[in-house]
């Protein structure tokens, strides 16, 4: 198969990721199914790629016509074999959890076509070991997006122990038909190239703070404005979700070691449910609803 014969894609996963993800995707012309457990997290992710290309619209980075076009190609699913039966690339963006991606891709596995590729938009997780609950390890790699994905050029795409150059080449011109940079990671270790650095500088910023060294404020003011990175490290902790960092470090502290502690700062957010920009208060409040803004 050839980036030519992709036409749908899966998107498994409503969610902060997901339903960017199927934006970029059904922005790029392709038919797009944007799956999640239940009617209700399917149409929040429906809400907030309209909320998304209104916005593109309103700033005259696409015309209203391709805003509605893009919509049109998405179409909010609940069973997974509707999302995933006449698909040629499924991309899986539901939690960060081993045990929940195995259980998805075991049932996936089942009801998408031979042909299809699979690849999953993990943040940190192990490629080869998610591959092996597949028949078709070698067309499975991961498909890494930065949010928000609309905004981001980069995508990793990660090679597992199992998966093929076609594959790779595959996802990769993919990646480009949708408008973005791919950077080809070849060693499938934990966190690839951007979480590997990014997420240990939003936990060192917390320890930071959690040991009484500096402020919140000035630790996000010393990132921003000195250090010259788009947002602070605790904005961008809340535009990932904290939970998504807190994942991803239990991840590394497991396999890489005590470097990687997820600070109890971050974890205590996670506990109290304050995950960010998507839950309305993280280390930031922000309005209800899509579109809530960094104040
Ligand atoms: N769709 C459409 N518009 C959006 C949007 C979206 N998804 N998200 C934000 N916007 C809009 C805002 O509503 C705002 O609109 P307004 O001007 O009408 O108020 C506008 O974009 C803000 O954009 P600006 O260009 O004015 O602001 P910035 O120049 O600050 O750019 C940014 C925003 C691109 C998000 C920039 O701050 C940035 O690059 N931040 C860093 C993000 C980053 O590093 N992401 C990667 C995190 S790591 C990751 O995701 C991996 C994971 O596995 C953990």
């Amino acid at each position: 198969m050839d980036v030519d014969d992709v036409d749908t894609v899966a998107v498994l996963g409503a969610g902060n990721m997901g339903h960017g993800i199927a934006e970029v995707a059904a922005l790029a012309g392709y038919d797009v199914n944007l799956r999640d457990i239940n009617e209700e997290f399917v149409q929040n992710g429906y809400d907030q790629i309209e909320w998304s290309l209104g916005k593109l619209a309103e700033k005259d980075q696409i015309s209203e016509e391709e805003a509605d076009a893009a919509l049109d190609r998405v179409t909010p699913v609940v069973p997974v074999e509707d999302a995933v039966a006449d698909a040629d690339l499924v991309i899986e963006a539901v939690p960060e959890k081993m045990d929940i991606k195995k259980d998805v891709y075991a049932e996936v596995e089942e009801h998408a076509p031979d042909r299809a590729v699979f690849a999953s938009n993990t943040s940190s997780l192990s490629i080869t070991e998610l591959s092996e609950v597949t028949e078709r390890e070698e067309r499975f790699c991961g498909m890494h997006f930065f949010n928000p994905p609309v905004r981001m050029q980069l995508v990793e795409v990660i090679s597992g122990a199992h998966t093929s150059g076609e594959t790779m080449d595959l996802v990769e011109d993919v990646a480009e038909r949708m408008g973005k940079t791919p950077v080809r990671v070849r060693k499938d270790s934990p966190g690839f190239i951007v979480n590997r650095v990014l997420v240990p500088l939003m936990n060192e910023a917390a320890w930071l703070v959690h040991e009484g060294e500096a402020t919140i404020e000035a630790v996000d003011s010393t990132t921003k404005y000195d250090m010259g990175l788009p947002m602070g490290s605790f904005e961008l902790a809340d535009q990932v979700g904290i939970d998504v960092g807190v994942h991803v470090l239990e991840y590394m502290h497991e396999v890489l070691g005590d470097a990687y502690e997820p600070c109890p700062l971050l974890v205590e957010k996670v506990d109290n449910e304050n995950l960010g920009k998507k839950t309305g208060k993280g280390f930031y409040d922000y309005e209800d609803g899509p579109g809530a803004e960094v104040p």
